[in-house]
């Protein structure tokens, strides 16, 4: 049986991920954050009573920060696969806690290496870093001859977590080289579902159209409706991030769909799965999104209310205005082949957030706080 350890377990891809390996019948070992409140909702429904033999999902506390800890979990586990997957991932936070996304998502990453150097598991250890489209940094020069970025598209990082990120890329690959280790790195491209943390985009946008569809919110508040990105759905995601590891020699992979969307489009197909179509009227930070039409009588939504509006909090210092990657290689060398499209994914968030909110309304009307 093989066993697994996932870094970062307890939001959107590492809850995937350990679903995806225990189904495969691996043993999954997760490092979760000591927090003074409950975090683990996205994995609560794998938890096993640890008195239960045998135990196949354990979680440890520990932190990217602590090389100790890093050090002390792996000799415990000995696993054969590392996913390192924790980070401080959101990037207009990084400009706020830069030294700290430098200390988690970049060092973070050479504690791992190190650690499986120092404990003799070189041989027996594999390595997935969770690097990222960031890297790219949007540069419209930098892309392929398809318009697209690859794994031989140069870097250009326009944050702090792009910043950190591209040392946990170059040092992964450094390992690879230098010490013979299975040390990969998933250039992954934007990937959400309804596990995605909120305050990432599509989240925000899913859970405000139900919200707002419901009647329980009046109006939307983003930054830059003009970004592009190219996204697909987590569970495809990180089914590559498996494939990556099974492989006979250790390489590194672009993780994407090969189409880019609008933040302001994404915004008319999350409301359109519910019948309601948005018009943007007007510029730059006094663009608008109003009701033009709602064909569900389901939801109540006065026709001509405006649902949308920019914040300029929500800019960031530097931009990345568009991404879209190759999946070439992966699709022909690790056999990769989604399963969802942009509209099965806007589908599958909008329907739970839609639930959510509902279930949050009748907990209210019964006297309970809402989630
Ligand atoms: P996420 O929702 O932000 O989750 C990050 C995870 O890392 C959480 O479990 C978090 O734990 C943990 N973490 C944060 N700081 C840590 C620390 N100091 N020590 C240990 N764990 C820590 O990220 P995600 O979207 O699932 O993405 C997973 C990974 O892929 C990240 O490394 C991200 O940078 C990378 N990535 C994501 C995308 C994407 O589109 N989703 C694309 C490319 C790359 P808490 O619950 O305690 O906060
Ligand atoms: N978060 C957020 N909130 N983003 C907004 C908003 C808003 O209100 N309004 C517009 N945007 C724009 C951002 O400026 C960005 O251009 C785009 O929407 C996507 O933002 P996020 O969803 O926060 O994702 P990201 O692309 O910055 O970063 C995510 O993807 C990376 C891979 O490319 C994160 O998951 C990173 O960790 C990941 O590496």
């Amino acid at each position: 049986m093989k066993i697994a350890l996932i870094s970062g377990i307890t939001v959107q891809d590492g809850s995937y991920l350990a679903e995806l390996l225990l189904d495969k019948g691996y043993v999954v070992h997760g490092v979760k954050r000591r927090a003074s409140s409950f975090n683990t909702q996205r994995i609560d429904h794998i938890y096993q009573d640890q008195h239960q033999t045998p135990v196949n999902f354990k979680l440890h506390y520990g932190d990217l920060t602590d090389s100790t800890n890093v050090i002390r979990i792996i000799q415990e586990v000995q696993p054969d696969e590392i996913y390192n997957l924790g980070a401080m991932s959101h990037v207009k936070v990084s400009f706020d806690s830069p030294e700290y996304v430098a200390n988690v998502d970049g060092l973070g990453t050479l504690r791992i290496l190190e650690a499986v150097r120092i404990l003799g598991l070189i041989n027996k250890t594999r390595i997935y870093q969770a690097s990222t489209s960031e890297l790219y940094g949007g540069l419209a020069e930098n892309k392929n001859e398809k318009g697209m970025y690859d794994e031989n598209s140069p870097f250009y990082p326009r944050s702090p977590y792009g910043a950190a990120k591209i040392y946990g890329f170059w040092i992964t690959k450094n390992y690879r080289e230098a010490y013979d280790m299975f040390a990969c790195n998933g250039i992954l491209f934007n990937h959400e579902s309804p596990r995605r943390g909120e305050t990432f985009v599509t989240r925000k946008i899913t859970m405000a159209t139900a919200a707002i569809a419901l009647g329980h919110q009046d109006c939307l508040y983003l930054g830059n409706l003009d970004a592009q990105r190219d996204w697909g759905h987590a569970k495809d995601y990180v089914e590559a991030m498996w494939r990556i590891l099974q492989q006979d020699v250790p390489e590194d992979y672009v993780i994407a769909m090969g189409e880019t969307t609008y933040v302001r489009d994404f915004v008319r197909m999350s409301f359109a799965e519910l019948g309601i179509e948005i018009e943007f009227k007007g510029e730059g930070v006094n663009e608008k999104g109003y009701v033009k039409a709602c064909t569900n009588s389901l939801y109540q939504i006065e026709i001509g209310k405006q649902v949308i509006a920019v914040d300029p909090k929500y800019f960031r210092p530097t931009e990345v205005d568009l991404l879209i990657g190759d999946p070439t290689k992966s699709k022909t060398q690790l056999g990769w082949a989604p399963q969802y499209d942009l509209s099965g994914l806007v589908q599958e968030m909008v329907a739970m957030d839609v639930d959510r909110v509902k279930k949050d309304m009748m907990l209210k009307k019964a006297g309970f706080r809402a989630s």
